[in-house]
């Protein structure tokens, strides 16, 4: 006798289907970057229905959702953010009622060299979203990733979301218009739109070009013979490092309240460059003042020299807490590479056995 009867099939499609309507269909532009992979874990696991943005010839592909484990979950839209008619498709497609946009081009360091196209993704491409949502989503929440960089020099104690921005670079000069213009969308179009001025934040899923990740892996490098110097630039400006994973669910709760509003997410310890190196080199036993170089071409035109964050509103209204401190974070991104570098190794040393 059959196990499945073509009764139990039916009810069982009736309860997939409407499982499948009672869930919330979040769009995560950005996808492949830290954050959206971390983000599409997070919503993955809390029953989302997932779609994300990519540009398929980009280079960089899904291996950070391969990694998390969530490429097989997510519907993948492709997008370029300065294509006005693809914005406006990828809205009527997905009809979200979560949008978590998150790319952008997100390298500072690269905003002094291209200035125009930082503008055209960061912040015009930010508006050509809100206006798909205006005009073809407006019950949609939205989420927007806005930064600390704003801020710029960032007056001391600590940056809130009442400092005012003095932006430094291009990117922060671009954040600050996708910022306002976000804001400017919930007060006179009432749309559900959030803005997490967020604070930096790692993981092993972090680019290469920023300094946390190429720190990592030159410590990993060098601790295991394949490189003898790691060249950096300016080691005495100050961050306010916290873990991805983290702040992936701080965007998630801005979005769960009952009225939209903006936060800043931040760990609240400050650090300098030249904190994170030693901690990094310390972490394998190493002395950094034997290895570090410093590289007067790797000195931006401009920085914002000094940053932490105020997160109590975060803390008091959302519940936000951040759960991996600035020494666990050195040292799971260290053991991260290592252990990349390890695998990688002993792939190449057993194809070469093969051969
Ligand atoms: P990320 O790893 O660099 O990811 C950026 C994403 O944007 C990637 O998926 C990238 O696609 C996509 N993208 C780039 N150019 C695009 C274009 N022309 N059209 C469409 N998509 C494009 O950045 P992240 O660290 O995840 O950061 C997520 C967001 O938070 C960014 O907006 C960033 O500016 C902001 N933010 C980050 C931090 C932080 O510390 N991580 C702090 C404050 C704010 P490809 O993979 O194809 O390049
Ligand atoms: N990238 C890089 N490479 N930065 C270096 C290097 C180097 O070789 N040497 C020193 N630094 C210093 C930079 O001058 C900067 O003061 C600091 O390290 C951090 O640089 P990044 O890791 O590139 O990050 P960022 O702070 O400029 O920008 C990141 O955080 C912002 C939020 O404050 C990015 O994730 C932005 O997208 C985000 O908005």
């Amino acid at each position: 006798m059959p196990i499945w009867s073509s009764l139990t099939l039916e009810r069982v499609g009736r309860v997939e289907h409407r499982r499948r309507l009672a869930m919330k269909r979040a769009l995560i532009t950005g996808i492949t970057g830290q954050d959206g992979a971390y983000l599409s874990k997070l919503l993955r696991d809390h029953g989302y229905e997932i779609y994300g943005t990519h540009r398929p010839d980009s280079g960089t592909g899904t291996a950070r959702l391969r990694e998390l484990g969530t490429e097989r979950d997510v519907r993948l839209l492709p997008l370029d953010l300065r294509d006005d008619a693809g914005v406006r498709a990828v809205i009527a497609l997905a009809q979200p009622a979560e949008v978590y946009h998150l790319a952008s081009q997100s390298s500072v360091a690269a905003s002094f060299e291209q200035p125009l196209l930082t503008a055209d993704l960061n912040a015009l491409g930010t508006l050509r979203l809100l206006e798909a949502l205006r005009t073809l989503a407006p019950a949609a929440r939205l989420f927007h990733a806005s930064s600390s960089e704003i801020f710029g020099r960032g007056p001391r104690p600590a940056q809130d979301e009442n400092t005012p921005p003095h932006p430094r670079s291009p990117y922060a000069v671009a954040k600050l218009f996708a910022h306002w213009s976000t804001i400017n969308y919930r007060e006179t179009y009432g749309l559900f739109a959030c803005c997490g001025l967020l604070f930096n934040h790692e993981s092993p899923l972090r680019g290469m070009q920023f300094v946390t990740r190429k720190i990592c892996d030159g410590v990993a490098r060098i601790r295991l013979g394949l490189a003898n110097e790691l060249r950096l630039g300016n080691l005495d400006a100050r961050r306010d490092w916290g873990f991805a994973g983290d702040y992936v669910r701080a965007m998630w709760l801005m979005l769960q309240q009952e009225t939209a509003d903006d936060y800043v997410v931040a760990s609240g310890t400050s650090h300098s460059v030249r904190d994170f190196v030693a901690a990094a080199f310390g972490h394998v036993g190493l002395a950094w003042e034997d290895y570090v170089r410093q590289d007067p071409t790797l000195l931006r035109p401009a920085e914002a020299d000094s940053q932490v964050g105020d997160s109590s509103k975060a803390r008091r209204v959302l519940g936000w807490r951040p759960t991996v401190s600035f020494e666990q974070l050195v040292g799971l991104m260290v053991d991260a590479e290592l252990a990349r570098l390890r695998s990688a190794e002993s792939s190449r040393a057993q194809t070469a056995r093969t051969t």
